[in-house]
Order: C-alpha cells, then sequence, then structure tokens
C-alpha cells in the first residue's frame, strides 16, 4: 500500500463507527488516505475523528460554503483523478441507488464518477438484511457489478436492529485485505479472467408425488461463494442452482433448477464451451423410478419407494473433456474419507477434488464456514483451516489457477 492513494468514502450506516480503524490500518501500511463523508455519513462518524487519523480534510460537498476561502473549484474533479483506488464503506441502499443512476450530487458520487477506468472500486453494502435483499438494492448492485466495481457482500451475523441476517459490513482487516488484493489484482490479471466458468450449486429435489421429494441440507453457500470469486476475477460466470434462498452472485448468469436430471440437461449445455466446470451441487444420486402423481394416500401400513440412479453429471463432464477444460468437484463426507475422495478424483477423470468434511456447526451444509482439503490429480494435498466460505472459495480458485500451469492448460 506504500504511496497508493486511497479514497474511503462512508455512507449513513452504523456501520461507518469501524471506518476510523480502516483510516488507521492503511496509514500504518504507508497509504495516503481522504475521506469523501455523505450527508448521511456524518449523523455516524465524526469529521473530526476521520481528519485526524486520515490528517486530511475531509471532503463532503461539491459547492465550497459561502464565505469560505476554499479557492481549488474544479475538485470535485480532481479528487477522482488523484486516487489509485475508492474504497465505499459502509454503502447504504441510498448511495448504491445513487451510483448506479449516475448522480453527481456529492463528493463521493463526483469521485466515482471521475476516477480513472482502471482503478479499482470497491464497494462495502452494509444494511438490514431485508434491505439488501430487496430487489431494488439487488438491481443497484448488479448495475454497479456490471460497471466493473467490485461489490462484496455483506457477512451474515448479529445486525444493528437486533436481528439475525446478512447485511454487516466485513472488518477493517477484512476491506483492508481485499483491497490490497485488488490493487495487486490490477497489476496481474487472474487467469480466469474471460474464461467461461460453470458452477453447479445447491441441492436438487427428487419427485416422490405431486407434493413430497427427496432431497437435503445443502444450502448452495459454498457454489454461490465460488461463483462470486470466480465473477470478481473476471470470469464469465454461469450457475446452475438448485432450489436455495440466496441472491444470485452480482454479475452472475444464473439459471435455477430444481431435479438432478434438470441440472444434467442445463450443464450437458456448456460442456463443449466451457473452460472450467466447478460441481459444488449436491445432487441426489437417485431418484424415485415412478413419482406418482398427486398426492399419495396414507392407506398402506408399507410402501416401497423404486429408486433408481441419477446421471453423475461431474462425471459425464470430467470423462468427455478435452484438452485445455478442467473439472473440479467436491466430495462431502461424514467420515474420514480422504480415500473416497481420491478415488472419486480417478474415477470421474477431475483435475481437483475438495473434500469437506461434514459435521455440521463448522463445515458442510448450511453453515457459513468450511474445513476443506484440496486434492490434485498430481496427488498434492492441501489441507484449509476452518474459513468462511467466501474465503475458502477464494483458495479453491488459486488452487485451481495453480493447477493450470501443470496440466498444461490455462483456464
Ligand atoms: C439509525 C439509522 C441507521 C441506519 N443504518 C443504515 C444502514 O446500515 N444501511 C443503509 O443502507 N441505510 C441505513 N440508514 C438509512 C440511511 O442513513 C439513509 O438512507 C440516508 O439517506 C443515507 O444517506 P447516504 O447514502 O447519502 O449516506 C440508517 C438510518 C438510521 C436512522
Amino acid at each position: 500500500m506504500n504511496g497508493k492513494n486511497i479514497i474511503i468514502g462512508i455512507c449513513g450506516g452504523i456501520a461507518a463507527y469501524k471506518i476510523p480503524q480502516l483510516v488507521r490500518l492503511l496509514k500504518k501500511r504507508g497509504a495516503c488516505v481522504r475521506v469523501a463523508l455523505t450527508e448521511g455519513g456524518t449523523h455516524f462518524v465524526s469529521e473530526l475523528a476521520l481528519a485526524t487519523v486520515s490528517e486530511e480534510p475531509v471532503y463532503r460537498k461539491i459547492f465550497p460554503p459561502t464565505g469560505s476561502d476554499e479557492m481549488d473549484f474544479t475538485r470535485h474533479i480532481s479528487l477522482g483523478e488523484w486516487a489509485d483506488a475508492l474504497v465505499i464503506a459502509p454503502a447504504t441502499a441510498n448511495t448504491l441507488a445513487r451510483l448506479s443512476a449516475g448522480l453527481c450530487d456529492d463528493m463521493l458520487a463526483a469521485v466515482f464518477i471521475t476516477l480513472r477506468p482502471a482503478k479499482p472500486v470497491l464497494i462495502f453494502p452494509a444494511m438490514d438484511g431485508q434491505m439488501f435483499l430487496s430487489p431494488s438494492v439487488q438491481r443497484n448492485i448488479a448495475t454497479l457489478s456490471a460497471q466493473g466495481c467490485l461489490v462484496i457482500n455483506p457477512e451474515s451475523g448479529v445486525l444493528a436492529s437486533g436481528q439475525c441476517g446478512v447485511g454487516r459490513m466485513p472488518e477493517p482487516e477484512a476491506i483492508l485485505a481485499a483491497l490490497e488484493k485488488a490493487l495487486h489484482c490490477g497489476e496481474k490479471r487472474s487467469l480466469l479472467y474471460g474464461k467461461s466458468v460453470v458452477v453447479t450449486a445447491g441441492p436438487t429435489r427428487e419427485k416422490i408425488d405431486g407434493v413430497r421429494f427427496i432431497s437435503n441440507y445443502s444450502s448452495g453457500k459454498m457454489g454461490f461463494a465460488i461463483a462470486r470469486a470466480a465473477a470478481r476475477r473476471g470470469a464469465i460466470v454461469t450457475l446452475i442452482s438448485g432450489p436455495v434462498h440466496l441472491p444470485s452472485p452480482p454479475g452472475v448468469d444464473r439459471l435455477d433448477v430444481e431435479s438432478t436430471a434438470e441440472m444434467n440437461a442445463a450443464a450437458e449445455g456448456f460442456f463443449r464451451s466451457c473452460d472450467l466446470f466447478i460441481g459444488a451441487a449436491a445432487v441426489s444420486d437417485y431418484r424415485p423410478a415412478t413419482p406418482y402423481d398427486g398426492k399419495m394416500k396414507k392407506d398402506d401400513e408399507h410402501i416401497e419407494l423404486t429408486l433408481v440412479k441419477n446421471p453423475d453429471i461431474l462425471a459425464r463432464f470430467g470423462r468427455q473433456k478435452s484438452e485445455g477444460q478442467l473439472a473440479v468437484g467436491f466430495a462431502l463426507e461424514t467420515q474420514t474419507g480422504l480415500e473416497n475422495a481420491r478415488k472419486k478424483l480417478v474415477d470421474k477423470n477431475l483435475d481437483l477434488i475438495v473434500f469437506n468434511f461434514f459435521d455440521r456447526k463448522t463445515s458442510g451444509f448450511d453453515v457459513d464456514t468450511n474445513i476443506l482439503t484440496l486434492i490434485g490429480s498430481d496427488g498434492v494435498t492441501v489441507e484449509l483451516p476452518q474459513l468462511s466460505k467466501d474465503d475458502a472459495a477464494e483458495r479453491v480458485l488459486d488452487a485451481i489457477e495453480e493447477l493450470c500451469p501443470k496440466t498444461g492448460s490455462n483456464p
């Protein structure tokens, strides 16, 4: 960060109180930091505190106040030109709307518009969970992502309202890490940039009758995190998802399916064209042979359900993939299943398998963290510590990028 010019845009959200700490962290690393504070932001963090930690005046309005001896009348342009990166944290629903509409009504919006094209913009939305999931907020996030902004989804946890849910701004240390990464990425482009990546996620549902189905506890969180991370690296991502309650990651093309057969049909369309296929979905291995039409009655003491095998989507891709294509799978096991995972890797002709230990509290379905072990087709095994699913996704993609030169492919 040494010598980098960073502008931090602060909006009127409760998480604004954490930003002086972010400014201090950046200054410690040698960055020059200037703050653009919205009118809303002034209610949550003091200008004096920000000016003191940044050692710079705080920028707010485009027009200097009457009677001010301010002579730099073009600062609404020059500030954006000065910056190497813009971080907007917390980003409110209101400012997301202003920025996606192209408004230029305060210094933060002016910096956003005048920033030089290749400079990274990191946006950290933080708000109540319902607000975050609302169609308007999601639409504005999608617009900003499509413009090339890095929108980092908020974390889940206890919110200012006292409720639990998605909406929390990451801690200053995590914001700093994302910024360092973005500035570094600007110099060295990800190998996934511009590549076609297909990710399957979530569970599938196999119909027993008109109102019942066989499924599993998968929440889709891991697959969605991978899709989000791949999109951030510049990949063209198609996410094929079973039934889940998750918003679409910004900049990702999403196809919703229900059964394994539907997922298989959707995935098949990309088998020839994709550069990388990541099977993170927890597909049902079997389905009822003849689903009952309508609702089954409970007249019988015993009923027998005959199950037939579903297509193995990942194995089908792995066995027919051509040179240059990569196949990555997940193996979820309730016991030490490394040997099983290695067998799957070979049987399905995968380039990497991610062994996912299932304990329901820290790793596996419907929790926010995972403990993964990565096994490459060259036998190299890397054990990861317990990580958030977003961090785990980054490590999985790092490992995939590592594979490229070894396999001679460039996904
Ligand atoms: C106590 C309080 C907390 C708020 N927290 C948030 C928040 O976390 N995220 C958000 O998007 N808006 C929040 N708001 C609403 C914004 O402050 C409001 O929409 C404001 O107009 C935002 O202005 P700005 O985008 O220019 O900063 C909060 C409002 C109040 C009164």
